[in-house]
């Protein structure tokens, strides 16, 4: 089969806007909408017994494994360890007989991520992953395959695959709530509903593409540029950096909000943009404060929010982003497209080779 880029100027452009359709591609093999119901492609497989969770990945991956830590915990209370795969075999990590390990991966064949999954097999786990080429090394080798839809993935960045893991792991974690018996037939409903919500918010973030752009035209002048976020924003934050450096070669870096003043507060002067994710809800006001921290020292804040959130914070920005106000548990999904959105932007206003990026592969094959 040939892919066409269709009116695209790049794959990585194409595969943003696909977000919305292939998340509700995605969605529909986990949730029932109808009737307000999670559904799991492999019903048979228990989830009641599982304790502990250990997610291995890679990359853009491992930055959904890690949004995917605060809502097992937050939702099903299973406790997650985390790793890279490159990492994770190296230090011994200690897995309970029986255990279940949670492998990542657009490709499927990410030689890390495949020997750290045999590595969790020969110790016993269970092994379930998220792949979105079902044809993979990965898929064959699970015993809990669940899949996402986002089709072919040409950019080397990875965009599109992102958000249909994100929406399968948001699936997934309200799942194992369930079977945990730590999710009422009425939360299931509103659960299920905020997620059915994650494509209409997807486009209505798309359709700010033209204040990304704006902004990615400040931001292409920087050297060092800072990405904050807290909770479930946070590995969003360390996506925004990641897809900037990759496509952009402009250095960034992600932070959790909080610890910025452990550290890489020294960096801030007027010259380093820094982008705060910052959407409405339980940890926005601490973001806020942290951002602050920034604006006194000269920093040039761009704060995505949603538009409660700008109006309440976004004086003395340099720019504001305004997103659709939706439930936390979306909002990761939500926010991965002005993250994105900037990079692609700011990648296109340096002329680099946006769906090829140097030095990097699509798919990783050697460890
Ligand atoms: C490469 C790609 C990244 C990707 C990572 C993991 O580095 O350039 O975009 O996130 O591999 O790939 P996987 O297929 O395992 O998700």
């Amino acid at each position: 089969i040939t892919i066409s880029k269709g009116n695209h100027r790049h794959f990585m452009l194409k595969e943003i806007y696909e977000q919305p359709i292939v998340v509700a591609q995605t969605l529909r093999s986990y949730v029932r909408r109808l009737d307000g119901e999670l559904a799991m492609p492999a019903e048979d497989f228990d989830l009641s017994a599982v304790k502990r969770v250990t997610i291995v990945a890679c990359g853009t991956s491992f930055y959904a494994g890690m949004v995917a830590k605060y809502w097992f915990e937050q939702f099903a209370r299973v406790p997650v360890d985390i790793d890279v795969a490159s990492e994770f075999r190296y230090r011994e990590p200690v897995m309970e007989e029986g255990g279940l390990a949670l492998f990542i991966s657009q490709s499927g064949e990410t030689a890390d991520t495949l020997a750290a999954l045999r590595h969790a097999r020969a110790a016993g786990q269970k092994i379930a992953v998220v792949v979105n080429v079902p044809t993979s090394t990965m898929a064959r080798e699970a015993d809990l395959l669940l899949p996402t839809h986002a089709g072919p993935e040409i950019g080397v960045a990875s965009t599109k695959a992102f958000s249909c893991q994100l929406a399968v792991l948001a699936a997934f974690a309200a799942n194992l709530a369930r079977a945990k018996g730590r999710l009422s037939r009425e939360a299931e409903r509103e659960l299920v509903r905020h997620l059915a919500e994650a494509p209409a918010a997807l486009n209505g973030a798309l359709a700010y593409d033209e204040a990304i752009e704006a902004v990615a035209h400040i931001i292409a002048k920087a050297r060092d540029v800072l990405y904050l976020g807290r909770g479930p924003d946070y590995p969003l934050a360390l996506e925004g950096a990641l897809k900037l450096k990759e496509i952009s070669y402009i250095h960034a870096e992600g932070y959790a909000a909080g610890e910025m003043k452990h550290g890489p507060i020294a960096l801030i002067d007027e010259h380093v943009p820094v982008i705060v994710l910052a959407p409405s809800g339980p940890l926005f006001e601490k973001t806020v404060s942290n951002m602050q921290e920034v604006q006194a020292r000269g920093g040039q804040v761009v704060l995505i929010s949603d538009y409660d959130g700008v109006q309440q914070a976004g004086e003395g920005c340099i720019a504001t982003i305004t997103m659709p106000k939706v439930h936390p548990l979306i909002a990761p999904l939500v926010y991965a497209i002005p993250v994105q959105l900037l990079a692609y932007h700011v990648a296109v206003a340096k002329g680099t080779d946006v769906d090829q990026p140097r030095n990097l592969a699509k798919s990783v094959t050697v460890e």
